[in-house]
């Protein structure tokens, strides 16, 4: 049976899966690519730390250098996080003639364009379907499956890491900083955190599928991003009892004067399919003209879900596939203008779930909805507690306000006038609802 060498670069959580998959089950990937997928090489800083893995004799090494100066190895999966020395070591190897397969979003939604104009020079490919949604073959589906359709909209829970903080507070009534540790330990969460709870992450693998599904080509830190740190468990049980769980989710939508995006925490009605996914889960509602609505469901973070789609993209490359798709579609090319514009942020419209801490005497209510008044917002709903706990009259006390559809901008200033007012204690949360 032909041969392809592979070689992996970083051995951490992804990467010992990748390597278990390749080792472990070789029969199923040569069955797959027609060919055996060959782990010569695994690069390593460090030889001595247990890796929970058998590595057979000669195939861990410290040296990069073993990976590129070997003509046998063809393709190389690419599994260091951050940008350098990230961004050098894949240059290094397209340089010596290696296809690459990476997870790296935070690297394609930075330096896309070169590392792919580049790839393109030397007549090599990317492959980076484990860089969004973990395990769920999105990238695939949205640049081939679905290539007939105008993707209309695209709302996905696209960070494990938030939506398995959210979950475990909104059922377990978990504390904050612990779920954030335990996903840590799970290996759902970035070597940094903060980028999956402040919406880094799910913006970055937002601006790729924009990329892929609307030809959108945007700087991922212009899309407007709230993570969930500081999610008040109060939230939580509000939304619940107004019917709605609150999803950190991603948004693309084909608006007639351009292509909003956004990133925020948001209500979704109870009983709906993205209501529905829980812990590390994530989940992508495409609509295409053609086909409708799609629904992906499956886990986003996690050693063996997202090796599950480097190995798919190793076999593709070394059996042919990927080079194909990568000429074919002129991925981040930066010779193609963009097909799409994007939308003032201001202009976007939606309800939106408002929690005020309020002083407790009359005309309170008057001044915040005169205000929404005076922005063309209607109130849809109220909740406002008796203000008492039947001995102790409590001040200032919560209020809840559900809007009808009003636009960002409108919602954004309404916002700081009502917190501006004497009778308004701190900020006001603000969330947009999903209807
Ligand atoms: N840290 C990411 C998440 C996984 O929690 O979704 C890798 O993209």
């Amino acid at each position: 049976m032909e041969m392809t060498n592979v070689a992996i670069v970083g051995l951490g959580t992804v990467g010992t899966g990748v390597a278990r998959l390749l080792l472990d089950h070789g029969d199923r990937t040569a069955r797959h690519a027609g060919r055996t997928l060959w782990l010569k090489k695994a690069v390593v800083r460090d030889l001595q730390r247990p890796r929970g893995i058998d590595m057979p004799k000669g195939v861990l090494t410290d040296s990069l250098q073993d990976v590129i100066d070997d003509d046998q190895i063809t393709v190389v999966a690419q599994l260091i996080g951050g940008l350098e020395p990230a961004r050098t070591i894949m240059l290094s190897l397209m340089e010596s003639g290696k296809d690459i397969v990476t997870a790296n979003k935070a690297l394609l939604a930075e330096h896309g364009p070169e590392l792919f104009t580049r790839a393109r020079e030397l007549g090599r490919s990317i492959a980076f379907e484990a860089a969004v949604a973990g395990g769920i073959p999105i990238i695939a589906n949205i640049s081939q499956c679905l290539s007939a359709n105008q993707i209309r909209s695209l709302e996905g829970i696209l960070n494990g890491t938030s939506n398995f903080i959210v979950t475990q507070m909104d059922e377990n009534g978990a504390d904050y900083a612990d779920v954030v540790r335990e996903a840590q330990q799970l290996g759902y969460a970035e070597a940094d955190p903060t980028m999956d709870v402040d919406g880094t992450d799910a913006a970055q693998k937002l601006a790729i599928l924009a990329h892929l599904a609307f030809g959108a080509t945007v700087d991922w830190a212009q899309i407007p991003r709230t993570g969930i740190v500081g999610l008040d468990p109060d939230d939580l049980r509000y939304a619940r009892k107004l019917g709605y769980r609150i999803k950190l989710l991603a948004i693309a939508n084909l608006a007639e004067d351009g292509l909003e995006l956004s990133v925020s925490p948001t209500l979704v009605p109870e009983g709906t399919p993205l209501a529905e996914v829980r812990d590390a889960y994530n989940a992508i509602q495409v609509i295409g003209d053609a086909v409708g609505p799609v629904f992906y469901h499956g886990l986003g973070a996690g050693q063996m879900p997202t090796a599950s789609a480097v190995a798919a993209d190793l076999i593709d490359t070394a059996v042919g596939r990927t080079r194909l798709t990568f000429q074919t579609l002129e991925y981040f090319s930066i010779d193609q203008p963009p097909r799409v514009k994007l939308r003032d942020a201001d202009t976007s419209s939606g309800r939106y779930y408002l929690r005020l801490r309020v002083a407790n005497h009359p005309g309170t209510l008057a001044a915040i909805a005169a205000v929404l008044a005076q922005y063309g917002i209607s109130i849809a709903s109220v909740i406002q507690h008796e203000g008492s706990d039947g001995r102790v009259q409590l001040d200032p006390v919560p209020l809840v306000i559900m809007t009808h559809v009003a636009t960002e901008g409108a919602a954004r200033l309404a916002t700081a006038d009502i917190e501006a007012l004497a009778s308004v204690t701190g900020p006001v949360v603000r969330l947009r609802v999903k209807d």
